[in-house]
């Protein structure tokens, strides 16, 4: 099985560079469909879930080519085909795909979507949405057929904030026919990206960060090099093991003001910082403080992708701390793991209550999802003793190379397969 072993117990010392942002780069993958030629993205990690896109673009007769961190996306001869359904079925980010094919090509029939195993994650505010701008849906138990003759701009509000859908209509919006709003939309960072990536490319949006979108259809758009942002949630995910180790480590490239709800949650808890152009620098000395209520929202509120590994960091905080997940339902997958470890932690619904403790042990603990499995990665740094964190593999759907970052820190780590017997 594979796993990473981390021996733990020493502050964290050093420097990082932050790679390129997931959950940025895997929609404008997707956007690459709607233009015709070659687009060059920038700063595109090498995780799991970009070589799954890959492979899904070129299942669809893409021409794909990696060169060191620049992935080009050639899309002359885009046709449709079936799409690999263990890439779909693996990965939440597929359905973007549909907004953009159906743009272009008219059909798709694909599996439903997976991902983490962090809700229940249904996609019916997308096909609710595409429904509205001409698209007839035919659902399966398994999956389902989309069809359009044409795009039309809509008028969307949704229920409630949604990342996914917000990029999906905003892929279907760019080349229909008329104006399309979406109210409510999501104002991540990563939707930013996404909407910088199309009016470069020569989209008509307003409002891009904002919660009310405005996208006037265009003919035809063309091809560009973009780069991608720094991941936040990874710079997050490495601020957190400073919370849980203590250290100074500074952060290159960190994006500092898509963070701000980190850093003041991690400020409160004691951390200092000194944001700049060039990183973030995290310096964490005494025993960090517990924190009395901190809750996930919406951007710009505390991400519920750092929800693990604030957690990790609470459990070896001073005093109580309780955490709240209002994103998804299923999001507390690693406290069993971390109560092995000897953290006191009790759930409540949706409700974490964290008594710190000085110091956790090492243990062979299991991740289940992407953040929580990089969380379980921290709680190692700052256990005693040796951890083992089996299942790797879902970490590096997201982390380039989570123990490479971590030895920079001053961190001793190492990917094995387990069992193994350590010489
Ligand atoms: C995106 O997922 C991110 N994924 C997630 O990152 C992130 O946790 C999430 O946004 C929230 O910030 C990518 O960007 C690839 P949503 P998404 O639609 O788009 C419900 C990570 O670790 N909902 O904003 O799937 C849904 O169940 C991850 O990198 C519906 O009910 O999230 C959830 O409760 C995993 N119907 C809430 O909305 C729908 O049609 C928010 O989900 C759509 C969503």
């Amino acid at each position: 099985m594979n796993a990473i072993q981390i021996y733990g117990g020493k502050r964290l010392m050093g420097q990082t560079r932050i790679q390129g942002s997931k959950n940025a780069v895997l929609p404008i993958l997707a956007a690459t469909l709607l233009i015709d030629g070659t687009c060059e993205i920038e700063n595109c990690p090498d995780i799991g879930d970009v070589r799954h896109m890959i492979r899904l673009l070129e299942s669809m007769c893409c021409k794909v080519e990696r060169i060191g961190q620049t992935v080009k996306v050639y899309t002359n001869q885009l046709a449709h085909c079936d799409m690999p359904s263990d890439s779909v079925c693996v990965m939440r980010s597929s359905i973007m795909l549909l907004g953009a094919l159906l743009a272009r090509i008219g059909s798709v029939s694909m599996q439903y979507p997976g991902g983490c195993v962090i809700g229940s994650r249904p996609i019916d505010l997308h096909l609710q949405g595409l429904r509205k701008m001409g698209v007839t849906i035919e659902e399966r138990e398994d999956g389902f057929y989309a069809e359009t003759t044409e795009l039309t701009g809509a008028f969307h509000r949704l229920p409630f904030v949604s990342v996914g859908a917000t990029e999906n209509l905003l892929l279907a919006a760019v080349l229909a026919k008329g104006e399309t709003v979406i109210e409510n939309a999501a104002r991540e960072p990563e939707i930013s990206a996404l909407c910088d990536f199309l009016t470069k490319a020569g989209a008509d949006i307003e409002g891009a960060g904002t919660s009310r979108l405005i996208i006037r259809g265009v003919k035809s758009l063309h091809p560009i090099a973009y780069r991608v942002p720094a991941d936040r949630i990874v710079a997050g995910t490495y601020l957190a093991a400073c919370l849980c180790s203590g250290g100074e480590i500074f952060l290159q490239e960190a994006p500092c003001t898509q963070m701000q709800s980190v850093i003041q949650a991690a400020e409160k808890m004691g951390a200092k910082f000194a944001e700049s152009e060039e990183g973030l620098l995290v310096i964490c000395k005494d025993r960090r403080k517990a924190l009395s209520k901190l809750q996930t929202d919406s951007y710009p509120g505390f991400p519920t992708d750092l929800q693990s590994a604030f957690l990790t960091a609470m459990t070896v905080a001073e005093g109580r701390s309780v955490m709240e997940e209002t994103i998804f339902e299923n999001r507390f997958r690693i406290v069993p793991e971390l109560r092995k470890m000897g953290a006191h932690i009790q759930v409540k619904k949706n409700l974490v209550v964290v008594d710190g403790t000085e110091c956790l042990q090492g243990a062979v603990i299991q991740a289940e999802e992407l953040r929580g499995g990089a969380a379980l990665v921290m709680a190692g740094a700052v256990a005693e003793g040796v951890t083992i964190v089996t299942n790797r593999h879902f970490i590096e759907r997201g982390y380039e190379d989570i123990c490479f970052d971590l030895q920079k820190l001053g961190i001793r780590c190492q990917k094995i397969d387990y069992p193994v017997i350590d010489t």
